[in-house]
């Protein structure tokens, strides 16, 4: 099937706005082809990725500066383009660690200056630098019913479920011919048939913490995979980073990109608006069997209680989460063998230094760190064998990553690991 175009789309096809805006439509009608889309939809708002280091990316850029990386990479082309401002608001997710982390890790500078050297390049296109997994914490909020285009799992299943936007999980390709063109194929949760629940998930235990979203997260993952659950029970009212911890929960031991909580997230008033007046499937109980089998899970990499590295932030700490942090390390010092990194978007980042949160962190013996994270950057402190976390995602994705072992646990615990250097954490 090929998909209907409309005459401005058929314009920048063939080629009035530019080479480049022609390879970018040409993508996105050939993405959109192979899912079975009909047509396009217009977006105001792209999140993607552009000034990743790698390898590979630095040898395009070798061969034929930002604008080759740009072709080949975001427009899957070997043309020579020359590339324009985006035609929409675009922003860059999470990439490398930036110069605040130089000397921290083995990461290299020659990264951190190729980053730097992409950020010049791509702002000057219109592409606002934002570097963080959480946009929606720094001024990136689209509205209930907005189409837009985003990637990295933990955002899309905060855009789609909490904020009530319209996105699928996109990736480079899509999402670099999206800030070019405004458009993005129509497909999967752009549709509002496609957003209704498929599966209820029942918590029998109280989910009312940061560490029992996060873990009844994982489970609901796990269990639906990538289908859209319906969560009810005895659940707490969250706030915006329970609801954060959830959803990458969600997404990391399963591939969910929407979820509903009748009577919370705006596309649910109720559990039967939820499944749009239809069946309701028999409830998956989330019990204490169920809850101590996510704690075991997460915790199953960890070994020896002798903690090196404490990593909070994942996804990136919101101000609320850094002034949690320093008040519980105010007049405390981290133990000599162990490192504390906070990963935070860098405008929290500023509000934090302004708030006095950073030098009360730093003055323990902590980082507060932007732009990125280990799992991103493939980067710990040097030497780390044990890390412990408040966060689910990084507890399942880091030991295979770096191939230390973990243990997840609450911030309580977490910072006590820090200041002893010993893992006490246990599940109340
Ligand atoms: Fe963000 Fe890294 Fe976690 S990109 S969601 S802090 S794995």
């Amino acid at each position: 099937m090929t998909m209907l175009l409309t005459d401005d789309e058929r314009r920048m096809r063939d080629g009035e706005e530019g080479a480049a805006v022609a390879a970018a439509m040409d993508l996105l009608i050939r993405y959109g082809d192979a899912l079975g889309a009909e047509r396009l939809v217009d977006t105001r708002n792209v999140a993607g990725t552009m000034t990743q280091p790698s390898p590979a990316k630095a040898q395009l850029v070798r061969e034929g500066g930002w604008a080759k990386a740009y072709a080949v990479i975001n427009l899957d082309s070997d043309e020579d383009l020359d590339i324009p401002r985006m035609k929409v608001p675009t922003c860059q997710l999470q990439h490398g660690f930036s110069d605040d982390a130089d000397g921290l890790t083995g990461y290299s500078t020659q990264s951190i200056e190729l980053q730097g050297d992409a950020e010049s390049y791509f702002s000057d296109r219109g592409v606002n630098i934002l570097a963080t997994c959480t946009p929606y914490q720094v001024g990136n909020l689209p509205v209930r019913g907005e189409h837009v285009a985003w990637m990295e799992s933990s955002a899309v299943v905060y855009a789609n479920s909490v904020l009530g936007a319209r996105t699928n999980c996109e990736g480079g390709a899509s999402t670099g011919a999206a800030g070019l063109t405004g458009k993005i194929p129509y497909w999967g949760l752009h549709d509002p048939a496609n957003r209704f629940a498929t599966h209820v998930v029942r918590a029998d235990v109280r989910v009312d913490s940061f560490q029992d979203w996060g873990m009844f997260g994982y489970f609901v993952g796990e269990q639906v995979l990538e289908a859209r659950p319906a969560v009810i029970g005895d659940l707490g009212l969250p706030d915006l980073t329970d609801l954060k911890h959830f959803g990458a929960a969600t997404a990391t031991s399963g591939g969910v990109e929407l979820y509903h909580v009748p009577g919370l997230t705006p596309e649910a008033p109720t559990l039967e608006a939820a499944f749009d007046g239809g069946p309701i499937p028999e409830a998956i109980v989330y019990g204490e069997a169920e809850r101590r089998w996510v704690y075991e899970t997460l915790n199953a990499q960890g070994e020896s209680t002798d903690v090196d590295f404490i990593l909070l932030g994942c996804p990136h700490a919101s101000l609320d989460q850094l002034a949690q942090i320093a008040y519980r390390l105010e007049g405390r010092r981290l133990h000599d063998s162990v490192q504390l990194w906070v990963m935070t978007p860098r405008a929290l980042a500023t509000m934090a230094a302004r708030n006095g949160y950073t030098r009360t962190i730093m003055r323990a013996g902590g980082h507060v760190l932007t732009d990125s994270c280990p799992a991103m950057s493939r980067a710990a402190p040097p030497d780390t064998k044990v890390f412990a976390t408040d966060s689910a995602k990084q507890a399942h994705y880091l030991p295979a990553i770096l191939g230390i072992e973990a243990w997840f646990g609450t911030l309580d615990e977490c910072l006590d690991a820090a200041v002893t250097g010993r893992w006490t954490g246990g599940l109340a």
